[in-house]
């Protein structure tokens, strides 16, 4: 029986080596670049176990992977679905230097960049919806969400989760959707393999990792951000949505607009309302 939050395989020097229907699963994450992992059938949220396992100890590129989630969440509390066999949720332990806790804003970008980065290597060109979405053909493929794990007023670690469709199936109906989601296997027209995906994602994530305090990694982010120069309506919080000229991502992490009647601002919050919003 498949219990909610019982992990089923932990840290990887701890594994056994015996045959279990995980262990297809198993050898992949064991060849994953991640310095621990811990894989879940069914678990609430991985972010939430990625947080505990930080409590813990859990070390730099820690990896709590899970094949359905029955609470997952995505940004401003909304609920994120997975379903089984068909999507990736996973969660990413960073314990993060000085440099890069200076561009704790980049984070939700970095998340983005990772995904984009795989979805390159499959012949797909995929773009960053400011602040945590990733979209191909104009549709929504992944989710990040970054939540942190405090210590009085020190930061112990930060967990970076995605939320990322895979195929048929791990896209919500329609009606369920404020906005228009596509699967990479519809996109690509052939099933995908969700363990090599993840591990190139993780690959990615290494590498925009690296340039994180760079201003290399703020020339990627508009490099891939979807719409610029363009007009789309935009929406801060508690205001009616209006039209804005995007003009791109700031060093930290803002989104640089303009309005129609020529005034420029830099936005913290809020959101790019796309056709089901
Ligand atoms: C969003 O689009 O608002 C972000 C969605 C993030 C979903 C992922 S799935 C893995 C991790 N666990 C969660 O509960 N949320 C993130």
């Amino acid at each position: 029986m498949l219990v909610p939050g019982a992990p089923v395989i932990v840290v990887k020097a701890l594994r056994e080596h015996r045959m279990t229907p995980f262990d297809a699963i198993g050898s992949y994450l064991d060849q994953m670049d991640v310095s621990a992992w811990r894989y879940f059938p069914v678990v609430g949220s991985t972010n939430d176990m990625a947080l505990n396992w930080a409590k813990q100890g859990a070390p730099d590129w820690a990896l709590v992977v899970a094949d359905a989630q029955t609470a997952g969440r995505g940004r401003a509390g909304r609920h994120w679905v997975t379903e089984p066999g068909c999507a990736l949720a996973f969660s990413l332990v960073f314990r993060l230097s000085p440099d890069e806790i200076a561009n704790y804003a980049r984070l939700a970008a970095l998340g983005g960049l990772g995904l984009i980065n795989a979805l390159e290597g499959l012949g797909l060109k995929a773009s960053l919806k400011w602040p945590n979405d990733v979209l191909l053909s104009g549709a929504k493929v992944g989710g990040v969400l970054v939540e942190s794990s405090w210590l009085a007023d020190q930061l112990e670690a930060v967990v970076i989760g995605l939320g990322v469709n895979v195929s048929f199936g791990s896209v919500p109906p329609t009606e369920k959707l404020r906005y228009p989601a596509i699967d990479i296997q519809s996109a690509l027209e052939r099933p995908v393999d969700r363990w090599l995906l993840l591990a190139q994602i993780v690959h990615g994530l290494r590498n925009y990792r690296n340039i994180l305090a760079e201003d290399a990694f703020v020339v990627a982010c508009n490099q891939y951000l979807s719409w610029r120069d363009e007009w789309v309506r935009f929406q801060m919080p508690g205001e009616q949505p209006q039209r804005v000229r995007i003009m791109g991502i700031t060093s930290d992490g803002r989104l640089s607009v303009e309005t129609q009647s020529g005034s420029k601002f830099e936005v913290l919050t809020g959101e790019i309302i796309m056709r089901n919003d």
